[in-house]
């Protein structure tokens, strides 16, 4: 059985009706855009309100029991958007890392990141080396960025590592199962996502997190991003609380 595949541990606060914990909860962030436009604001300003949501939510992870929490920040694919929209986010990006560096540390959350970060602006790659450097010993709870993140690229750079391990000599094809796929993963210790949410009303899993997705439980939230707040994220997680996880077996 998966690690976690029988867990259920009550929330603290949030949680009087038996709300369950999900240990991993990734989210994709959809809707900044929409959200700006039925406001006859620039897209930008949606971006810029999906900040405000990114830490409304990585503050109320304790209170709900999520000890990892991905989010899904910018994909291999959104460098197809405008120029001055992709430089909008990368500045916010950068903002986002010079100024909570301090807080996510005090509060005790460890930052890593996933994607390829050779493709960011340089200042950018260092801010994110020296805020993983900063929290690496935190131990409350882990928040994990993805960020010019594909899954198939993970994937695929996952098979290349195997392969050249194979043509090196240093391993055998028939050693090549799920766990050594795993092992390859960015983040080689990450749970497996229990729970993503999706906002926005849209269904899609967009190349997230698409090994490590085998058996999360899917909530499609209606809000857009921006508007997604602890009201919304406790509907998710009673949503994930009835939900009976099988992970293929047959459970009763
Ligand atoms: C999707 O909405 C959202 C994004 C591509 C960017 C998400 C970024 C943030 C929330 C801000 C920065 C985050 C961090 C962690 C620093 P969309 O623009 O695709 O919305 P639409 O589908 O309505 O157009």
């Amino acid at each position: 059985m998966p690690d976690g595949a029988a867990s259920s541990t009550v929330i603290p606060a949030a949680c009087a009706a038996g709300v369950r914990s999900g240990r991993h909860v990734a989210i994709i962030m959809d809707g900044n855009g929409r959200w700006a436009q039925r406001r006859g604001l620039p897209r930008l300003a949606g971006h810029r309100a999906g900040l405000e949501a990114v830490r409304r939510i990585v503050e109320l992870c304790p209170e709900f029991g999520i000890d990892t929490l991905t989010l899904f920040a910018f994909s291999t694919e959104n460098w197809r958007r405008p120029p001055e929209e992709v430089r909008g986010l990368m500045a916010l990006f950068r903002r986002y890392l010079r100024k909570e560096a301090a807080e996510l540390a005090d509060k005790g959350v460890r930052v890593r990141f996933i994607g390829d970060r050779t493709q960011l602006d340089i200042d950018i790659q260092q801010l994110m080396a020296g805020l993983e450097a900063r929290t690496a010993d935190c131990r409350r709870y882990d928040l994990v960025l993805a960020v010019n993140y594909g899954g198939r690229a993970e994937i695929a750079a996952a098979a290349r590592r195997l392969a050249r391990e194979v043509a090196e000599g240093l391993r055998s094809p028939d050693t090549i199962d799920e766990a050594a796929i795993s092992g390859g993963m960015q983040i080689a210790d990450l749970p497996d996502p229990d729970l993503v949410i999706r906002t926005s009303g849209e269904q899609r899993i967009s190349n997230f997190l698409l090994w490590q997705c085998a058996y999360a439980e899917f909530v499609f939230a209606e809000e857009c991003w921006p508007d997604f707040d602890r009201d919304a994220l406790e509907r998710a997680m009673r949503a994930f609380g009835a939900r009976e996880r099988r992970f293929g077996a047959v459970v009763g």
